[in-house]
């Protein structure tokens, strides 16, 4: 797989308002957009600094996985997404190396992306995103 950057970092927050007040008042990066993904449970809110994106998720809809998160661990940083240029290639490259994925099929996420997560057990800790332009 080749990664082409880091596309954005997402921090889990129990409200979007409070949360813009540091990104948008303090820092000013450009808000571009809020969207709602219901496959996912989360609403979102993109801030492009034009070089890699932030990304503020809090929980939509009922079962949620922020809820869970937010309850277990607080607000925080909740993923690293990374760009790839093939999403298939690198899952079947994961695949073959042993790597845990949590889903296997790559999904529509943010913006279009095709995406998928790495389990934190094979990452050293941390929830890795994959992504892919569509
Ligand atoms: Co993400």
């Amino acid at each position: 797989m080749k990664i082409l950057g880091i596309n954005h970092v997402a921090i889990a927050t129990g409200t979007l308002e409070e949360s813009a007040h540091f990104w948008r008042d303090i820092l000013r990066i450009h808000h571009r957009k809020r969207e709602v993904i219901e496959s996912e449970g989360v609403t979102v809110d993109i801030y492009d600094t034009g070089n890699g994106k932030v990304e503020l998720m809090t929980e939509y809809g009922e079962n949620s996985p922020i809820t869970k998160f937010l309850e277990k661990r607080g607000p925080g940083i909740h993923h690293i997404c990374l760009e790839v240029d093939n999403i298939v290639t690198a899952v079947e490259e994961c695949q073959n190396k042993g790597i845990r994925l949590i889903n296997e099929k790559p999904q529509r996420g943010a913006e279009g992306y095709f995406i998928v997560f790495i389990h934190p057990e094979s990452t050293g800790g941390v929830l890795v995103e994959l992504c892919q332009k569509s």
